[in-house]
């Protein structure tokens, strides 16, 4: 593979295009907006900043990374790629609309992956015309940091197809988890229920947010309280993420908390609107 095309410049998108340049691959990322793609290589050199700073990586990679990153408003321009990988909003209709106005624009070789934390990969397969080509290939928050790459096969997905991206995966120095083709996988499976459980420890009034949060990282070890982490992740996507559970498993014990629902309808959606859980105004 050398030319990678990236869906949607919101953080999990920047975040895969980041690691890919780093890893010499020419990226070119499609958004709807062109501030919204300035934003995202903003935060892509930040981001690479950081890892100058520490010594990671040396300066002089960090520009030749910038510039095998290109933008544009077109699914045109991702004609010639090897491989798409969509990481736009965590809506599958949003989804449906994005791939039928892509697979026009591409080569009858180029694989097609969705970066979604919880929808079936063998529906979305099957709004495009390539079901054989297409994968799941779920990253973490932050990508650069997080070494897990999710690989889910959808019932149509082919063997090489699996074996292509599941060593991209493995050139972008990820480690790789597979998961059956079940609502939200395997991480969100199991991380998602325990937010929603923190929100519902808040709402039935059992600890304040910050007593969750720290009872969490220092009774559990985990590096984020459960509810700074919903504000990480975006509480809009935590949501999305439970509906596909309650609707695809119909088990009551994935019922959204009413206090969740609550501050989405509000759009206190967390760290990206200044407001969720914590105040980051
Ligand atoms: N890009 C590049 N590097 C970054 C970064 C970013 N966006 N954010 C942090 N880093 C780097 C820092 O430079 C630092 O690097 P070194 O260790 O090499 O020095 C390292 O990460 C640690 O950063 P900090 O010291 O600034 O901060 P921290 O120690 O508090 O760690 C964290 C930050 C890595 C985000 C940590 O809090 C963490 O692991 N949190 C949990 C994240 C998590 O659970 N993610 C999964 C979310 S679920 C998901 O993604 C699935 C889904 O579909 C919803």
């Amino acid at each position: 593979m050398r030319r990678i095309g990236v869906i949607g410049a919101g953080q999990m998108g920047s975040g895969i295009a980041h690691v890919c340049a780093v890893a010499g691959l020419d990226v070119r990322m499609v958004d709807l907006a062109e501030d919204v793609l300035s934003r995202a290589v903003a935060l892509v050199e930040r981001n690479l900043g950081r890892q100058v700073a520490r010594g990671k990586l040396a300066d002089a990679d960090m520009q030749a990374a910038l510039g095998r990153i290109t933008t544009g408003t077109d699914y045109a321009a991702l004609g010639d790629c090897d491989l798409v990988i969509e990481a736009a909003t965590e809506n599958e209709e949003v989804k449906r609309e994005i791939f039928k106005q892509l697979v026009p624009h591409l080569s009858a070789e180029a694989l097609v992956a969705t970066n979604t934390s919880s929808i079936s990969i063998t529906r979305l397969a099957a709004a495009t015309d390539r079901p054989g080509r297409f994968v799941g290939m779920h990253f973490m928050n932050p990508v650069p940091v997080m070494q897990l790459v999710e690989l889910i096969r959808g019932i149509q997905t082919e063997q090489a197809t699996f074996e292509a991206v599941k060593e991209l995966a493995e050139r972008l120095g990820k480690t790789v988890s597979v998961a059956e083709d079940f609502p939200a996988f395997i991480v969100n499976r199991i991380l998602l229920p325990m937010i929603n459980e923190a929100v519902y420890t808040l709402y039935e009034g059992v600890g304040s947010v910050e007593s969750i949060d720290t009872a969490m990282k220092l009774g559990a070890n985990h590096p984020m309280g459960p509810l700074e982490l919903a504000d990480f992740i975006g509480l809009d996507t935590c949501l999305a993420i439970m509906h596909v559970l309650y609707d695809g498993l119909a088990d009551s014990k994935y019922r959204p908390c009413p206090l969740l629902v609550k501050y989405v309808e509000a759009g206190w959606l967390g760290r990206k609107t200044k407001r969720g859980f914590y105040d980051y105004g």
